[in-house]
């Protein structure tokens, strides 16, 4: 059904609210196993709260008051380290043991055998596509790689010198403009065109935003190429009509980078996603919020930020240098550190291993052997043994984007792309969860109590 049809029929379609009632029986937790009895010393009072999947209903805290006009107990967690906010099926991690696995897949069989489209099926439908599942998913991509030839003016329209991140968040959240049929999140057919849309545009936004700073003429997307290698001539093929024929083990690291990349359950973009959807947006709006929290160099710009580290160390001997500053707080090891693993993260160790495959085409990447050093030094000093600082996805991954030819202002934009998936994946399970409302959590205020404008 093309665009206008859906938007047309779904106008028919019901409010929101009953669809959600009427269409989504409520999955009942599991079993009860046993319960937290808590204390009041207030009042006295003892309370039963019922710990199910090693978690307790912040809801049940609410029963806990002095007085009956009171609001009730609340769980205090900034940063939300201690707080589930969903029931999930799609990512799986154990921090401690450095286990990642997409809806049960380990990372490591996954990056090894797949191609990042089927890892996006995965993601988003919950089991890998069969053959013919597998055809239909990416012609139905690529007949979407194409974006309106307005976007190129608004692309235009940039600094010369404006961060592609900057570029992608405005250009994704430009797109739900140029289709207002996306705001029928519930319908089935429209969210799966709006998930050809977002997966099969988002590289082409980004490679349009890497030659506009650049100052060359767009590329536009081949459909005969792999996913990845389709970004790569997109970014790389020269202008004119000269060939660009992308190295395939380029291309083939590329597509192990974006499946480590897909998704990474509740992370603070993906986090975005669901918060900003929960208000019912259109995807593209709420993608441009993900992209926004990815961004940060706490989270997917970090990569960009290690690149720039070691090439201001400039040389293994600086290391110890460098090492002394991190232990007395005066900046942090970028690429370093993670809130959920406190073990080595399984995704850094699989591009670690890739590396030496790319080297072999681009030629050794002479930031290597500091980061390599780096690595040593801290993994073997006590504050980082104590604290439980291992290498994250984002140590290794920008060496490699920068052997394959990318400027460090694209290493986040290449992560939002692979991203994209996971985002969709997260917003669609939101949605179809029957517990899931308008995100909109609560505060303790500890600002003035009721105070007067003076009359003078
Ligand atoms: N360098 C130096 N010290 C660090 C680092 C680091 N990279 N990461 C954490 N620490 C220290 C903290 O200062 C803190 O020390 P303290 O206990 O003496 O105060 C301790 O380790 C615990 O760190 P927190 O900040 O509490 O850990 P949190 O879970 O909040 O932060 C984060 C996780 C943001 C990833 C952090 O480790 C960090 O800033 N790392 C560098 C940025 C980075 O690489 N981000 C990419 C993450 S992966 C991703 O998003 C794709």
């Amino acid at each position: 059904m093309i665009a206008k049809e859906i938007f047309q029929s779904s106008l028919a379609v019901r409010d929101p609210i009953s669809f959600i009632r009427e269409n989504r029986p409520f999955e009942t937790s599991s079993v009860l196993t046993d319960s937290l009895s808590v204390k009041d010393n207030r009042t006295g009072k003892q309370y039963e709260i019922p710990i199910a999947e090693d978690a307790i209903r912040a809801a049940e805290l609410r029963k806990i008051k002095v007085s009956d006009s009171e609001l009730g107990v609340l769980s205090y967690d900034p940063s939300l380290a201690n707080t589930a906010s969903c029931r999930s099926k799609i990512t799986f991690i154990d921090g401690d043991a450095g286990i990642l696995r997409y809806r049960g897949y380990p990372i490591e069989e996954i990056a090894e055998k797949k191609e990042y489209l089927e890892v996006a099926y995965l993601l988003i439908n919950g089991e890998f596509p069969s053959k013919g599942e597998y055809e239909t998913w990416s012609k139905n991509i690529t007949y979407h790689t194409n974006v309106h030839e307005n976007v190129k003016k608004f692309m235009d329209g940039f600094h010369y010198d404006a961060h592609p991140m900057g570029m992608l968040v405005s250009s994704v959240a430009a797109l739900s403009t140029f289709y207002p049929d996306a705001k029928q999140i519930f319908q089935e057919q429209s969210r799966q065109l709006q998930i050809y849309r977002l997966v099969g545009k988002i590289p082409t936004l980004a490679a349009f935003a890497y030659r506009h700073s650049q100052g060359m003429p767009y590329n536009y997307p081949r459909n005969d190429l792999s996913y990845s290698e389709n970004f790569l001539s997109m970014m790389f093929r020269p202008p004119g009509y000269s060939p660009y024929h992308p190295d395939p083990v380029l291309a083939k690291a590329l597509n192990v980078l974006f499946i480590l990349h897909a998704d990474h359950e509740q992370n603070c973009s993906s986090t975005a996603m669901r918060v900003v959807g929960s208000s019912h947006v259109d995807p593209f709006s709420a993608a441009a919020a993900a992209i926004a929290g990815l961004y940060g160099p706490l989270h997917g710009g970090a990569n960009e930020e290690v690149v720039r580290m070691l090439e201001e160390i400039g040389s293994k001997e600086k290391v110890p240098e460098i090492i002394r500053q991190v232990k007395e707080g005066k900046r942090l090891l970028f690429g370093f550190g993670h809130r959920i693993y406190k073990n080595y993260d399984p995704r850094a160790q699989i591009i670690k291993k890739m590396a030496d495959n790319v080297f072999g085409v681009t030629g050794k990447n002479s930031l290597l052997e500091i980061a390599l050093e780096l690595e040593k030094t801290a993994l073997s000093d006590d504050y980082f043994i104590k604290r439980k600082l291992y290498p994250n996805v984002d140590f290794y991954s920008g060496l490699i984007y920068q052997a394959i030819g990318l400027p460090v202002e694209m290493f986040p934009v290449v992560f939002a792309i692979a991203r994209m998936s996971g985002w969709l994946a997260q917003w669609q399970e939101m949605l179809l969860d029957s517990e899931q409302k308008i995100a909109r959590p609560r505060q303790i205020y500890t600002g003035y109590a009721e105070r007067h404008i003076d009359s003078k």
